[in-house]
């Protein structure tokens, strides 16, 4: 691991589409070793004396924790900002809490309702930025969620992911990273959710050079067939709440069941980043069923942060 630390330090996770496949595959590959050796490789010396600011503007259960734990276990110190209670929540500017925040700690994990404002922090710092979460991308959900499927499959070239339902944040991160490590993916969603287009044209793009490919439909029973995995999300993000009931409706053709299941490899998997609304997305047949492996996707945003957080700030 340490040998090919520099390549990767002092880089911001702001999108996966500035990280080149192999500096992804050794995120992973550096996951996947500190979780199969975990009782034997003491890693809180890594980022003794460090300092990780946690700047959340929106709720957040599993991404909180996991990176608090990760900081934790890499010996470094967590600070937290719920951005309500800090300076930005009464105005002061996003580009002074960059600077005067990259004179005191070493990273910034921020999960902020707009994507640019995690661009703009980036701009702003001399320190690391780690994207939680923004209304274009979760890139360490996927991160997991790629570390899931070779934990599952043994790798990710030809496997199919079909991801249905609303073409938000995690829609545009499975085309990212599935475009990134050669996966097919299919995005089902409703007319008028469906992703951005720029992103499904990068994610093209960027398919042709690495085997995968990506297809874009509104006919959920085509994406899903023949499907390694099937991955969804909550019909209604955070921060998107207005006109609930129709969304419910449009979207509830897209809902994991048992019968969309059966159509696709019977060895498939379902993933779900969580939080779940059973009867909603996904039946609780689906995600409390024997092929459902969100609790193993669930610990691996553990594993996967805390490689990046290794890579990324240890000396
Ligand atoms: N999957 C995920 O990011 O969950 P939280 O919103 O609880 O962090
Ligand atoms: N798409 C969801 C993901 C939650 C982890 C949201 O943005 O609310």
């Amino acid at each position: 691991m340490t040998a090919e630390l520099p390549a990767l330090k002092g880089r911001s996770v702001v999108s996966l589409m500035e990280w080149t496949p192999e500096e992804i595959r050794q995120l992973l590959k550096t996951a996947q070793w500190m979780k199969a050796n975990r009782k034997v490789v003491d890693t809180r010396q890594l980022l003794s004396g460090k300092h990780v600011a946690l700047l959340f503007e929106l709720p957040s259960t599993r991404t909180r924790v996991s990176f608090q734990v990760a900081i934790g276990q890499l010996g470094a110190e967590m600070v937290w900002m719920d951005w309500g209670s800090t300076q930005l929540g009464r105005g002061e500017s996003l580009e002074d809490t960059a600077r005067v925040l990259s004179r005191y700690v070493d990273g910034i994990v921020v999960r902020a309702k707009k994507h640019e404002t995690v661009q703009v922090l980036r701009r702003f710092t001399t320190i690391p930025v780690f994207n939680a979460l923004t209304d274009r991308a979760h890139p360490f959900q996927v991160l997991a969620d790629a570390l899931t499927i070779s934990e599952e499959f043994g790798g990710w070239s030809d496997i199919k992911l079909a991801y249905l339902g609303d073409g938000n944040n995690m829609a545009h991160s499975y085309l990212v990273i599935g475009a990134k490590l050669g996966m097919h993916v299919t995005i089902a969603a409703p007319k008028g959710f469906e992703p951005a287009r720029e992103v499904v044209q990068w994610a093209r793009n960027e398919s042709a050079m690495t085997g995968g490919s990506v297809t874009v439909t509104n006919d959920p029973e085509q994406a899903v067939f023949g499907a390694d995995v099937l991955a969804t999300d909550v019909f209604v993000s955070m921060g998107d709440e207005g006109d609930l009931e129709r969304k419910r409706e449009i979207m509830h053709k897209f809902q994991v069941n048992q019968k969309l299941m059966g159509l696709a490899k019977s060895q498939a998997i379902f993933l779900h980043c969580l939080p779940a609304h059973r009867g909603e997305e996904v039946t609780g047949e689906v995600i409390d069923g024997p092929q459902s492996k969100v609790w193993d996707q669930a610990e691996n945003r553990l594993w996967v942060q805390k490689s990046t957080l290794a890579h990324v700030l240890a000396d």
